[in-house]
């Protein structure tokens, strides 16, 4: 069969600065007799003109060595892990990864594999979807010849996700998250026989560590909608795995495309995500949830502070409530939990004042100090704190609003 070469495209597609360093880095390896490949998500997004510059790039040998030769002619840094044989190199706003080709071998599910050195047909034998399993050879002779051992190139025309073996679930069950987010993100089909295992080895689920799941939720929350990803995890059962309380409805959709209308820094920040998909739970569930993927004390923290303020709910309900009264109930919690009452509250009143909140009541303060305080006779000690309270309730309520009020009105407390 004759090969079929990528180069144009490359060119078309890819920056000048980038296609300026892979055919340099192509001319390292012929040097070292190595070969060089590109490979994975760049290959895939390159057939199907999407843009992506994340590249990895595969050697046959030592991938650290080349990568550390390259970085030496082109003033770039590089952080390898001698025992993955792999090298980052970073050059002004580019990262590259360089890996040495692998053969991998399961221990157990789950497990992370045992690694030998291979080639890249063993390289590409051990990796997840088909249209992930691709290559270029980037050594001056053969630069842009593409190698398809499992007909990826025909799976993207297809629309397909599909598995390389039987096996590929078992061993690595974060691939059935991987499956999901490509369909979604790609419009694609999970493949029938493909779909036939994910659904056989849902339970392997429970092999993996709550690390490597809430790391593949996280890349659910990076993709551009993850309420389509998260309602066909729901649809394959895949949610339930995470949590049995976990719903991905017409509400958990509305919520998350109304976060990402709040005009926060884009991506939408996944703790936000996280809150909205956890709203729903009560403090049982939620613990069990933050304990299983072992969630950071301050994401951990914004998903409590969001079923407290959650609590509140009825509280913050009623109308006409005084600023100081909603300045009491709001006032202390981490800023994801305010959005994400905004937007998961069933009452419109209570993310009015939770608005109302987070636009102006937690921004006001007593124009007088501490300093201020004791100069007009306050005793030091608990006192003072109280008056900046009463002070600040005052402004609230607009029953003060300059600072000569804010001393008459000390003057006038019995202290
Ligand atoms: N890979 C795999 N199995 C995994 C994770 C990754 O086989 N569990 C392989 C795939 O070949 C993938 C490559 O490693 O293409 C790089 O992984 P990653 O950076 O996660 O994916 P990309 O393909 O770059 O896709 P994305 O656009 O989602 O970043």
């Amino acid at each position: 069969m004759s090969k079929i070469n990528l180069a144009k495209q490359l060119g078309e597609q890819l920056p000048s600065d980038i296609i300026d360093f892979i055919q340099k880095a192509g001319e390292a390896a012929e040097k070292r007799q190595q070969r060089l490949y590109v490979v994975g998500g760049v290959v895939r997004d390159l057939l199907l003109d999407r843009c992506n510059t994340d590249l990895d790039l595969v050697v046959e040998g030592d991938a650290i060595k080349l990568a550390q030769a390259i970085a030496a002619s082109k003033k770039a840094s590089t952080t390898v892990h001698t025992r993955f044989g792999t090298a980052n190199l970073k050059w002004a706003s580019r990262s590259v990864d360089f890996i040495t080709a692998r053969a991998e071998n399961y221990a157990r599910p789950g497990a992370l594999p045992t690694v030998n050195p291979g080639s890249i047909h063993d390289d590409l034998s051990r990796r997840d979807f088909t249209v992930n399993s691709m290559a270029i050879e980037l050594n001056p002779r053969h630069y842009g010849e593409l190698i398809d051992p499992f007909n990826g190139r025909q799976d993207l025309d297809k629309k397909l996700v599909r598995i390389l073996h039987k096996k590929s679930f078992s061993d690595d069950a974060t691939r059935i998250w991987r499956a999901i987010r490509y369909e979604q993100r790609l419009d694609f089909k999970i493949e029938s026989e493909t779909l036939r295992l994910i659904k056989r080895d849902i339970k392997m689920l429970e092999t993996v560590s709550g690390d490597r799941i809430r790391h593949e939720l996280e890349l659910v929350f990076k993709e551009e909608t993850p309420e389509k990803q998260l309602a066909r995890a729901a649809e394959l059962g895949v949610l339930e795995a995470l949590h049995p309380s976990l719903r991905a409805d017409d509400w958990q959709a509305e919520t998350f495309a109304a976060a990402r209308e709040k005009n926060l820094p884009d991506p939408t920040p996944s703790p936000l995500y996280l809150a909205l998909l956890c709203y729903r739970l009560n403090e049982k569930e939620l613990e069990q949830l933050i304990k299983y993927l072992r969630l950071t004390k301050t994401t951990a923290q914004v998903l409590r502070d969001t079923l407290a303020i959650r609590e509140k709910t009825q509280e913050l309900a009623a109308p006409g409530l005084a600023p100081s009264i909603v300045y009491h109930l709001l006032h202390g919690y981490s800023a994801a939990a305010y959005i994400a009452n905004s937007i998961g509250s069933d009452s419109e009143t209570a993310s009015e004042h939770i608005e109302l909140y987070l636009s102006v009541l937690r921004h006001v303060k007593p124009a007088l100090s501490g300093k201020d305080l004791e100069k007009l006779g306050v005793p030091i000690g608990p006192e003072i704190k109280d008056v900046l309270q009463k002070l600040r309730e005052a402004r609230l309520d607009g029953r003060i609003g300059t600072k000569g009020e804010e001393e008459e009105m000390v003057r006038g407390l019995s202290l």
